[in-house]
């Protein structure tokens, strides 16, 4: 895989647009809280219609620095966590003036869609093209990782597989297959309309479940045997692999101290519900983040079938249909 070496600009403004990903292998605990360095590898497909937009200026007229994100200023702990990256962008480039940064994502905030993933990687990009900084593809899924760690595969085109590392340097993602390599689907099936619960709060009890050291015993042979079904297009291997992903990484959370119940009603309908419809040959598979909102992943033939299936559930508010995009891209749409 080549690096993605970024021209280097002469504006001090740039806006990145960014996909949210599906962890097919998730990222569950982390060893360090600080940098979001893993206890395990996670591997993961881009969303193309869950996308965020950022824009991000520095400027020596800014007197203080503002974060508007979907046309609303961030409250104090979350605009914290933008500044966090933003200055280590500062500490990078030298560049000490004020900054705006406008976000706005293109799915709707409650459809329980991590954004964050989306959001940090769009930030990294935006914020080092801004700041006149030249950062490969590593070294913007570093920087990305440490606003949120799902964040880290977003930077990468397509399918990307995020190396846990032992320290900052070594914990990033790179490409397992581009974009266009293979034609699955997530049609998001949303059951539940709030906003996504927190992934903190779960990253930090994981060590509390019973079954966390198991897990990570078991994880290298699905992690290997999910990049191996994507390399040959193994879907019927993928989908059993990451069904058995999704309800480990929930039993876990379950019996963690305390517990975490991300499933509802809907989630456990449209669970049996693809169990019973793969025995009569609609075939799809399903993978829960920390949410109610189950991804069914399919074959592109089967999208529109399983769709119309879905939206005749009372359950189910409403579907998002996603293909494989690119990572993290600039654009010349600037928010303002
Ligand atoms: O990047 P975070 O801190 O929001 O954690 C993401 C956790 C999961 O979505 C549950 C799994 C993953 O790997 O994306």
């Amino acid at each position: 895989m080549g690096k993605r070496i970024l021209r280097r600009s002469k504006t001090s403004k740039a806006t990145a647009v960014s996909p949210a990903n599906i962890a097919f292998i998730k990222y569950w605990g982390k060893k360090n809280s600080k940098l979001n360095i893993p206890f395990n590898d996670s591997v993961s497909m881009n969303l193309d219609k869950c996308l965020t937009t950022t824009t991000v200026e520095f400027n020596p007229r800014f007197r203080s620095d503002k974060v508007i994100v979907d046309g609303k200023e961030l409250a104090e702990d979350k605009k914290l966590r933008v500044l966090n990256i933003i200055d280590l962008i500062r500490e990078k480039s030298g560049v000490s003036y004020g900054v705006k940064v406008v976000s706005k994502n293109n799915f709707p905030s409650d459809s329980g869609i991590a954004s964050s993933a989306s959001a940090f990687s769009a930030l990294a990009l935006a914020g080092s093209v801004a700041s006149d900084l030249t950062l490969s593809e590593k070294e913007l899924s570093i920087l990305a990782r440490i606003g949120s760690g799902s964040a880290s595969r977003s930077i990468v085109d397509g399918f990307a597989w995020w190396k846990k590392g032992a320290n900052n340097a070594t914990s990033f993602a790179a490409q397992i297959a581009p974009e266009s390599y293979w034609d699955l689907r997530d049609i998001v099936v949303v059951v539940e309309k709030m906003k996504k619960k927190s992934s903190t709060e779960g990253h930090g009890v994981a060590l509390t479940s019973p079954f966390f050291k198991t897990r990570q015993k078991n994880l290298q042979r699905r992690t290997l045997g999910v990049i191996g079904a994507i390399k040959k297009k193994n879907f019927l291997k993928l989908g059993e692999l990451i069904e058995q992903e999704a309800i480990e990484l929930h039993v876990m959370a379950m019996t963690s101290n305390p517990p975490i119940f991300y499933w509802n009603k809907g989630t456990v309908e449209i669970m049996n519900k693809i169990r019973k419809w793969r025995e009569v040959g609609l075939t799809g598979f399903f993978t829960m983040d920390a949410g109610a909102n189950v991804h069914v992943i399919c074959l592109a033939k089967d999208v529109s079938k399983l769709n119309s299936r879905f939206k005749r559930l009372p359950e189910v508010l409403f579907t998002i249909s996603n293909k494989p995009c690119r990572g993290t891209q600039l654009t010349n749409k600037h928010l303002f």
